[in-house]
């Protein structure tokens, strides 16, 4: 029988258990996507709280493509140094970090006038009616670039891995969409033609780091979406990245303005772990390890996921907003679910706290 409070590895990076706070824009870095003493403070109180590993807030690899106010950036050397003393600060308390590396892309409204936008096609985006660039292959070689050059920065920081933003309609997730893309070239097309970038970037950054080093990825199980991504062709994305050695895919699901799935806002206990069903059936196809996220809240439920499926790890982000010591709290016995009630109310101009802590 397996422990959700396992010690165990991903590829070496060693866990004391299987719980990970999943990528969350905190909305508390400065304007250049620098470190500010908040966001620090975020991270420490995290760590404090004996969540095995710490996935950061999408970091955008290009300084001209900032999707969000308030992000972490990872598009120069300058920030080594700057996230020495974040890693530092997370180990010391015994718990690991990754850096999720993104672009952002035609979801956002964010001072879309301002900076050049890229998309696989020229199709707004159907929420924010974002109209972005279709990229040439110069753009995409580009991008490959800024994602490697992101991943070595993060090594060379002390980050213990990275992962890929590949979900939730951001521009990887819009490649693997037919409504986004429409290329009738190599990286549009057939799903291995609307994967390629993302075996690309994840091929590339391979080389940078090695073997040895923790690679990750968020993909969706489905767009949610009557012109998106399916199970099917999600399965094939994530058989293909285990077979070229990926070490961990967190499974998610949805895009802004989708338009089915599950129910992801103000959860009832039979509503939690949403994704479950579509984790379990790509993770029993493949030799990698599976995080789910989304709606994890209750430690039987987790259990009873872990012991039947191959899903192996859970990842959680609003409940930590509440309680960053909920790890701790269920260790030391006290095994009430999470307190989150899942409202999403957590987005605010000045800082993404929960509301119950404001
Ligand atoms: C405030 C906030 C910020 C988020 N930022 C990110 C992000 O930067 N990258 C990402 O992949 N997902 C992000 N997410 C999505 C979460 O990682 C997670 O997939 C989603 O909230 C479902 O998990 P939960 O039910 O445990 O909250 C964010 C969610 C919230 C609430």
């Amino acid at each position: 029988m397996s422990s959700l409070f396992d010690n165990i590895f991903i590829n070496g990076m060693e866990l004391k258990n299987r719980f990970i706070r999943s990528a969350t824009w905190e909305r508390l870095a400065d304007d250049k996507g620098y470190m500010t003493e908040e966001l620090m403070d975020v991270y420490k109180e995290l760590s404090k709280g004996n969540v095995g590993l710490i996935i950061t807030g999408y970091a955008f690899v290009l300084e001209s493509e900032k999707p969000n106010p308030g992000m972490m950036g990872i598009y120069e050397d300058d920030f080594i140094d700057e996230y020495k003393a974040l890693t530092e600060a997370v180990h010391e308390n015994g718990s690991k970090i990754v850096l999720q590396i993104a672009y952002g892309g035609s979801q956002t409204n964010y001072k879309p006038d301002e900076r050049v936008i890229w998309g696989p096609s020229k199709v707004a985006q159907k929420k924010t009616k974002v109209m972005p660039k279709k990229m040439t292959e110069k753009d995409i070689n580009t991008l490959i670039k800024a994602f490697k050059d992101a991943a070595s920065r993060a090594k060379k920081a002390g980050f213990d891995g990275v992962q890929i933003h590949g979900a939730h309609g951001y521009l990887l997730s819009q490649f693997l969409n037919p409504y986004h893309n429409r290329r009738k070239d190599k990286y549009g097309g057939s799903i291995e033609n609307r994967a390629r970038i993302i075996f690309q970037i994840y091929k590339e950054i391979r080389k940078e780091v090695g073997k040895d080093y923790p690679v990750l990825i968020k993909l969706n199980c489905c767009d949610f979406f009557d012109e998106g991504m399916t199970l099917e062709e999600s399965k094939y994305v994530s058989k293909k990245l285990s077979e070229l050695g990926i070490d961990a895919i967190e499974i998610s699901g949805g895009i802004a303005g989708a338009v089915h799935g599950p129910k992801t806002v103000n959860l009832k206990e039979d509503e939690e772990s949403f994704y479950k069903d579509y984790a379990k059936e790509i993770a029993k196809d493949i030799n990698t390890n599976v995080i789910l996220v989304g709606g994890n809240r209750s430690l039987d439920k987790m259990d009873e996921i872990l012991n039947n499926t191959a899903i192996k790890y859970f990842s959680l982000s609003r409940p930590l907003l509440r309680e960053p010591n909920l790890i701790k709290r269920w260790e030391k016995g006290d095994t009430k679910k999470a307190k989150c009630i899942s409202c999403s109310k957590c987005f605010d101009d000045n800082g993404n706290y929960c509301v119950f802590k404001r």
